[in-house]
């Protein structure tokens, strides 16, 4: 029996930590809806001064974050907004921008690394002087990390220039900042610098930060007073919702530091993978927390198969294609985790288990308490796939002895 979970589905998946738990639990509560909650007033406050804006609203979802910020900037029914083709509010967010706010998206292409080509940029920008025919352009949004193209970094030389590109034809600049604490720590520039150029940004606390819900979106007083109707327009508006924003100022305080050390267990993730025959995984486009990595062809596997054969053994990932997988690192994956879904990809891919697998995982499980598990180790040996045994912290000493005899037996024979 399997007992350990290795969730490398999304970095949405993590559960509140015991810290979070007890801020939602003493968390000062009033009615937000009518402005009166202290703890949502107190984070909303803290994400302004990160971000370097003037005010701040929590949200209940990423979605819904660049959806009102879309509305906002684009509050002209017909008006057309420039993004991305591989960017997530166009492709995972419904069409909301056009079905709720019948704004038109105009897209340009995403080019590896997350950027849209400026001189494409300016191209599509509509000439208003045919505006009797052509929708007006009102927003241009970048996305940073940009999750499709493998949570890769928008450098801020780049968003300064699309900034301003926009100034330049009077047009607003929104962000898609699900994942900008992982850019700012990837690149080494403060998020306030980072979204300098931008009027509005979706910040989500749910994802790399670990909150358990929800995002803030920022920008100028005005922009968060209009934002603040249409989030209650489209029922986003939530009462004592102190709770949750207890757990997201606990998220700022406790998790922004663990964002480089996923980074660095997405790049040990990748660059064993890349080992891997039959598959393929480019480590140097590894910025952040998402890995990306293909089966090739003549691979004896399809992802699915994978997928079900990892999730025997506790590892769950999300196929993006019949070749394509997706990895997503979070503070709640350990470095023995990393090691031990590597084991279980390889004993898939090729039928070989890893060289030193199963002793480098057994080394790992004993030396390292994993984080936020319950304080429960499974050493699944899996390149020596011998035991499946569940372990208190507390008992790791008396096994010792006898894990090794074990290992040494299993080595002679
Ligand atoms: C880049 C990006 N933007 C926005 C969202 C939407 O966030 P939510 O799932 O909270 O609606 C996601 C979700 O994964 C995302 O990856």
């Amino acid at each position: 029996m399997v007992t350990r979970t290795v969730d490398l589905r999304s970095d949405t998946v993590t559960k509140p930590s015991e810290s979070m738990r007890v801020a939602m639990a003493k968390a000062e509560v009033d009615d937000d809806v009518l402005g009166h909650d202290p703890t949502a007033f107190r984070l909303e406050t803290e994400m302004a001064r990160i971000t370097g804006k003037e005010a701040a609203l929590f949200v209940p979802s990423g979605t819904m974050g660049n959806l009102i910020s879309v509305l906002v900037h684009c509050d002209v029914r017909g008006s057309e907004v420039i993004l991305g083709d591989n960017s997530h509010i166009h492709i995972y967010e419904n069409g909301g921008i056009s079905t709720i706010g019948g704004v038109h998206p105009r897209t340009v292409k995403n080019n590896k690394d997350g950027t849209m080509d400026i001189d494409l940029i300016e191209a599509a920008i509509r000439d208003p002087r045919m505006a009797i025919c052509y929708p007006i352009t009102r927003l241009i949004c970048l996305e940073n990390t940009h999750a499709n193209t493998g949570g890769r970094c928008l450098p801020v030389e780049y968003i300064d220039k699309v900034g301003e590109l926009a100034k330049k034809h009077g047009l607003k600049l929104h962000i898609d900042g699900a994942r900008i604490f992982n850019a700012s720590v990837a690149l080494g520039v403060p998020v306030h610098r980072l979204v300098q150029a931008a009027d509005s940004v979706s910040v989500c606390l749910s994802k790399g930060l670990g909150a358990p819900v929800g995002t803030a979106i920022v920008g100028s007083k005005d922009f968060i007073a209009r934002a603040k109707r249409l989030r209650k327009t489209l029922g986003g508006g939530m009462r004592q919702v102190g709770v949750l924003c207890a757990a997201a100022l606990v998220a700022l305080k406790e998790n922004v530091g663990k964002l480089d050390g996923d980074h660095k267990k997405a790049k040990t993730l990748a660059e064993g993978l890349s080992k891997i025959k039959g598959l393929k995984a480019d480590v140097t486009s590894v910025e952040t927390n998402i890995v990306y990595f293909d089966i090739l062809e003549g691979a004896n596997i399809t992802t699915q198969k994978l997928r079900k054969n990892l999730e025997e053994h506790g590892i769950l990932v999300m196929p993006e294609s019949s070749t394509r997988v997706r990895l997503v690192v979070h503070y709640q994956i350990s470095a023995s985790d990393v090691q031990y879904t590597l084991s279980c990809i390889q004993q898939a891919v090729t039928g070989v288990p890893a060289e030193n697998g199963g002793t480098k995982i057994f080394q790992q499980a004993v030396t390292e308490v994993p984080a936020e598990n319950g304080g429960n180790v499974a050493c699944d040996m899996l390149g020596l796939n011998l035991i499946d045994l569940t372990v208190p912290v507390s008992d790791y000493y008396s096994i010792v002895p006898f894990f090794l005899g074990l290992f040494v037996v299993s080595c002679t024979t």
